[in-house]
């Protein structure tokens, strides 16, 4: 593919997510495969976003995640269900959106730059839980509910949404 990844991080978000939930189901038509979709939707909304970190963590184990695709620093490779924002977004099933890591107990620092994140649960068709996505920013309160509602309409990919 010669196309770039649009730069998406100055446009207001009510724009940047359609275009975003576009761009990345456009270019996965054709495809299922879970790796597949994980890797191109970390590359594409990191490099359109531009926040610290975007990336996977699957379930691996009843009650474990483990680093999946994702684009940025390095990432803790393991996470117990409960543990940290992305364990607990996991072990709830619900999107969590966290202002400030420094007021969330539990938070796992895998980067030290990092001062907010959101935290969205993917499932796949039949409702299973396959992991969470997991976006880090070093600006503090960078999400909000928008970027919960347009992560999370990204993610249906994973459930049959956009595939036509
Ligand atoms: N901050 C996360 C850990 C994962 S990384 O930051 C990549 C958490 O507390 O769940």
């Amino acid at each position: 593919m010669t196309e770039s990844i649009p730069d998406l991080s100055r446009e207001p978000k009510h724009r940047a997510y359609p275009q975003l939930f576009a761009y990345i189901v456009g270019t996965l038509t054709g495809i299922d495969d879970d790796i597949t979709g994980m890797a191109t939707m970390s590359a594409m909304i990191h490099h359109s976003l531009r926040h610290l970190w975007t990336g996977f963590y699957r379930v691996v184990a009843p009650d474990l995640l483990r680093v999946g695709p994702y684009q940025g620093s390095l990432g803790c490779l393991e996470i117990a269900f409960g543990r940290g924002v992305c364990g607990t977004a996991a072990a709830e099933r619900r999107t969590i959106v966290v202002p400030d890591v420094s007021r969330f107990p539990g938070h796992i620092t895998c980067d030290a730059r990092a001062k907010s994140e959101v935290v969205v649960p993917v499932f796949d068709r039949a409702g299973a839980l396959l992991g969470v996505l997991d976006i880090d920013s070093d600006r503090r309160a960078a999400f909000d509910q928008l970027d919960a509602d347009g992560l999370e309409r990204i993610v249906r990919w994973f459930a049959g949404e956009g595939r036509g």
